[in-house]
């Protein structure tokens, strides 16, 4: 079982024979290319950017991308459920015309509430892990700018969608045949053994700036494909859900709950370890066992500092992915 989908050639032929049914969606590459191009956007009109404010619990994609614009990072505290203190961030923030990120983490969507003390600064909320509801364009009118990483949770290669209710963005949308690590990616489905996480052509060790494109077969999908928001989100919740009760009494510490009838579509199952042993042994037994287990996030080695010796350096993400049913391959 993999963490996020797996490719179907299935759902790319039946988009290839449907008609259209979303027009006003601006489609890039990746959820890094997506932050990429909104701070572009905010540079164009303000020469003069202080800081981009992080939070330290953050993957090494974005860190890169903020590095390349040579403007000094700093980062604020995420806390084991997940919540961040806004006067923390008010107080990195005071010099005002700052980027601030705030990360709706694994599908858990907060309603930011953005202070006065914030209002002269750029806020950026990253969708990574989130689904949005089939053309659900409203946005939390506080927020600057919003973008997604479709592929996370849709069978699709490339894909990530930017959003400003306050901004209008001007950002061209070509398409592309899929490349090399996509190609192989999308073939992904047939092999036997799912261990580990392919990057898919999106590698991290460098950062490709220059094809802003996503590629055709995804945009097709994302473009015609009816996907049931409803379905994929209660499936998910139900392997969330089977998580909790197979991992309690495991000294596992969960970083979030849900209920089946809530509304979340979650990315993946998060939760922490106190000690190395058993953070191993499970990384260990999903390999067994053919399911994608991740050691999250892989930080970026100038944040590294900024990370306590706690839950931080030991999170798992267990797989939720729709396209399985976890009471079905675990008894
Ligand atoms: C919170 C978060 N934001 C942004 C990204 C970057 O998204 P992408 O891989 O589409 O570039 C990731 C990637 O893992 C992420 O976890």
């Amino acid at each position: 079982m993999t963490l996020q989908p797996l490719f179907d050639y299935k759902i790319l032929l039946k988009a290839i024979l449907s008609k259209k049914n979303h027009t006003n969606k601006i489609l890039i590459k990746s959820g890094r290319l997506a932050f990429n191009y909104i701070i572009n956007d905010i540079k164009e009109n303000n020469n003069k950017i202080n800081k981009i404010i992080l939070p330290n619990l953050i993957c090494d994609e974005i860190v890169m991308i903020a590095e390349y614009h040579k403007i000094e990072v700093k980062y604020y505290n995420i806390d084991n459920e997940l919540n961040y203190d806004i006067n923390e961030i008010e107080d990195i923030a005071k010099d005002e015309n700052n980027i601030i990120v705030l990360v709706n983490y694994f599908g858990f969507v907060k309603d930011h509430i953005i202070t006065q003390k914030l209002k002269n600064n750029f806020i950026i909320e990253d969708n990574a892990h989130v689904l949005k509801k089939i053309n659900d364009d409203n946005q939390n009118p506080f927020l600057d700018y919003s973008f997604s990483s479709l592929r996370k949770l849709l069978p699709v290669l490339s894909g990530a969608e930017v959003y400003s209710s306050k901004h209008k963005l001007d950002i061209n949308q070509d398409s592309r045949f899929p490349d090399f690590g996509e190609m192989k990616y999308s073939l992904r489905s047939l092999k036997k053994s799912r261990i580990g996480v392919s990057k898919m052509g999106h590698s991290s060790n460098r950062i490709d700036i220059s094809n802003y494109n996503i590629d055709i077969f995804s945009k097709l999908i994302i473009n015609n494909y009816k996907f049931s928001y409803s379905q994929i989100a209660l499936q998910r919740r139900k392997n969330f859900i089977f998580w909790e009760s197979y991992l309690k009494d495991n000294e596992i510490n969960f970083m979030r709950s849900i209920n089946i009838n809530d509304e979340i579509c979650p990315y993946a199952f998060p939760c922490y370890f106190t000690n190395d042993e058993k953070y191993n042994k499970w990384l260990e037994w999903g390999k067994s066992r053919n399911i994608t287990i991740i050691a999250w996030p892989k930080y970026h080695k100038d944040t590294f500092k900024y990370i306590p010796d706690n839950f931080l350096r030991r999170i798992l993400l267990f797989p939720v992915n729709h396209q399985f049913d976890l009471n079905k391959i675990i008894s």
